[in-house]
């Protein structure tokens, strides 16, 4: 296990993450803030009424928690996520009426086809052994008309970008290209792909044709 997994599976991360590690982190490697990040992923997934929604690598639930406010009615979102550390975090700290978690592996999705009106992935793609396959599953999980939205590393086309690579290469986390995941939606006949860079990380969000 390289160092950035083994760091996700620490029960000292687990308890620091959603107030301190992650807003401190993903400001200085975007510039945004959790709550811009968090109100925007509810806009992106036009999250609203009675809507199924999966949240792989929930992490401690700080996405998930928040995304199921948005719902109502027989509306859910699950958060799931393989590190226990994260998920006690996750069922301690973020429970709702709707909301649920489960251990597992973004790789192997533990459900049917179609299953989900909106999918996301936050701040995770980067640590997933083969994270196009994990892309693909989350693909496959979701339902004609639904959303999916993912936020991962980007590498800039320069020098700070090749020094993004090295840096990312040796701690283990993987740094993506501007083309892999706009492509890959493309490839699967997804519409109303958008992509949006903010200094070292990309968010894209794309529609499953009804
Ligand atoms: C940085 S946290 C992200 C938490 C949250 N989504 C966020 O944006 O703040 C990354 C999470 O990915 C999870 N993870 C890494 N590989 C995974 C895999 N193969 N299956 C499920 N979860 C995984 C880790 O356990 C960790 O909780």
């Amino acid at each position: 296990m390289n160092l950035a997994r083994r760091t996700m599976n620490h029960p000292a991360l687990a308890a620091v993450y959603e107030r301190a590690w992650r807003p401190a982190l993903f400001y200085l490697a975007s510039g945004r803030t959790t709550e811009s990040d968090r109100r925007d992923a509810v806009s992106t997934l036009r999250l609203d009424g009675a809507k199924k929604v999966l949240d792989i690598a929930c992490g401690p639930g700080n996405f998930t928690h928040h995304l199921s406010t948005a719902l109502t009615g027989d509306g859910f979102a699950i958060g799931l996520d393989y590190s226990e550390p994260m998920l006690a975090r996750a069922v301690a700290d973020n429970t709702g009426p709707r909301v649920g978690y489960l251990r597992g592996d973004a790789r192997v999705l533990p459900f049917a086809d179609g299953t989900f009106d909106a999918v996301c992935c936050f701040g995770a793609l980067y640590l997933i052994p083969d994270p196009i396959g994990a892309t693909r599953e989350m693909l496959r999980v979701l339902a004609p008309g639904g959303r999916i939205a993912i936020t991962t590393s980007y590498r800039a086309d320069n020098p700070f970008g090749d020094a993004s690579r090295v840096v990312g290469g040796w701690s283990g986390l993987r740094v993506f290209d501007t083309r892999t995941f706009p492509d890959l939606f493309a490839a699967a006949g997804l519409v109303d792909i958008e992509q949006d860079v903010h200094r070292l990380l990309q968010y894209v969000s794309a529609t499953r044709p009804e």
